[in-house]
């Protein structure tokens, strides 16, 4: 099963979708008056913004389209650049380039997120915005990435696709920044197939993000619009549907929460006496969401023969995750010839080069590390060695003999 929400579709969400179909609403706007009409998209979109804490939330189509809307409608444009580390999904640096901005790659530390300290030595007069993405459920260095946009005057925004539910101190991942995004794709902590969000406490923001999502419109499309409308948006709207099967699986978050937790830290207790393994830095061992248990082994050598013992690939081999392996960034695969935004004459900051192992240190980390899956299965991710949900303690037990076993072959 791909990740841990897609293991429980079941009744709750059948029920929500026969209501939206029985109702006659597919699309997010109905009559207000016809109690026919269910709202299941607005209802999503404050139950989500409750959960984060904040006051807004635009539900989309996908984390994609999320991350467009929320660095779009910031103001993120020409001219920018957008730190975002080299260790993340495409979209985190496709949808920079769509917003016609720079991606600056930088280095992950210890927590397989962004490294701090690499973040200010790549912000320039150029710097819009940094994009924190909680890789593999484990919230990013958010204290120390906020005081240094503060300090700077640029934005934060992050990139939660892979971490609803997260909670950094206390607080939901998504809301510490000036926006923050999470995806509903399959491989998610909860799923309806695809689908995004955007949140966030700012007003003026929340109305740039609907606009910008639903071509131009206030919120809700209320009022009269004609003459009004701030700009050209576009739609990236959510359907009735998949906010039906949304809310059923937002139930499910905590069981999902809890089960993964506990399956983490018995996976975890049980290798750590191991000579030589490390773990990943985890900034909130309570608040991640546990979807995956990331060891790193003595030496990159012994890492790939272990990774190829246990079925599965080293982190820097991830088809998906990994700039080295992300041929369209690198050769700045632009959609039509003239290369914009990287030939864009309001960028003042030079000719921008990107090529293989330009990040040593992502790139020693990545070699070193494997991925165990606790609720997310996915070869292109490298988590295909591990247990699902419905494998319960059982499964971790054997999966941990396995684990053991190997290690002990290949370290020496
Ligand atoms: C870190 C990250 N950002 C953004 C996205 C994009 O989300 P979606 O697949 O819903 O477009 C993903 C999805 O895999 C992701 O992992």
């Amino acid at each position: 099963m791909p990740g841990p929400g897609m293991e429980l579709i079941g009744e709750e969400e059948k029920r929500e979708l026969l209501e939206v179909l029985e109702s006659g609403y597919l699309f997010r706007y109905g009559s207000p008056e016809n109690p026919a009409f269910k709202a299941k998209t607005y209802t999503l979109e404050q139950e989500v913004a409750r959960l984060a804490g904040v006051r807004y939330g635009v539900a989309v189509n996908s984390g994609t389209s999320a991350l467009l809307v929320a660095l779009s409608g910031l103001g993120v444009g020409p001219g920018d650049e957008v730190i975002v580390p080299g260790y993340t999904f495409i979209a985190s640096m496709s949808s920079i380039v769509y917003a016609r901005a720079i991606p600056v790659l930088a280095e992950v530390d210890r927590t397989l997120n962004l490294d701090p300290e690499d973040v200010r030595r790549k912000i320039t007069p150029q710097t819009k915005a940094i994009l924190a993405v909680h890789m593999l459920g484990n919230p990013a260095r958010l204290d120390e990435l906020k005081a240094i946009a503060d300090e700077r005057r640029i934005l934060l925004v992050e990139d939660a696709a892979q971490a609803f539910g997260a909670k950094y101190k206390g607080r939901a991942v998504g809301s510490i920044g000036r926006a923050g995004i999470y995806s509903f794709n399959i491989f998610k902590t909860i799923t309806a197939g695809d689908g995004g969000m955007v949140v966030t406490d700012d007003e003026a923001a929340y109305r740039r993000f609907f606009a910008f999502h639903d071509q131009g419109h206030s919120p809700l499309r209320m009022g009269v619009e004609v003459g009004r409308r701030p700009f050209i948006g576009l739609d990236f709207r959510m359907t009735e549907l998949t906010a039906a099967v949304l809310l059923a699986q937002l139930r499910k978050l905590d069981t999902i929460h809890n089960h993964l937790l506990a399956n983490k830290q018995r996976f975890k207790a049980a290798i750590a006496d191991l000579p030589g393994i490390g773990f990943r830095e985890i900034t909130d061992p309570e608040g991640e969401c546990a979807t995956l248990l990331v060891v790193f082994l003595p030496t990159e050598e012994v890492a790939r023969r272990a990774a190829k013992a246990l079925g599965t690939k080293v982190l820097a081999d991830s088809g998906w995750h990994v700039y080295n392996n992300m041929e369209q960034i690198l050769e700045k695969r632009t959609i039509t010839s003239e290369g914009c935004p990287f030939t864009c004459p309001y960028y003042k900051g030079g000719k921008v080069e990107y090529y293989p192992h330009m990040l040593p240190q992502t790139d020693a980390l990545l070699g070193r590390a494997i991925n165990i899956s606790i609720g997310v299965s996915d070869a292109g991710l490298g988590s295909a060695f591990g247990v699902t949900m419905s494998d319960g303690f059982d499964g971790v037990d054997a999966r941990v003999e396995e684990f053991r076993r190997v290690y002990k072959e290949v370290v020496r």
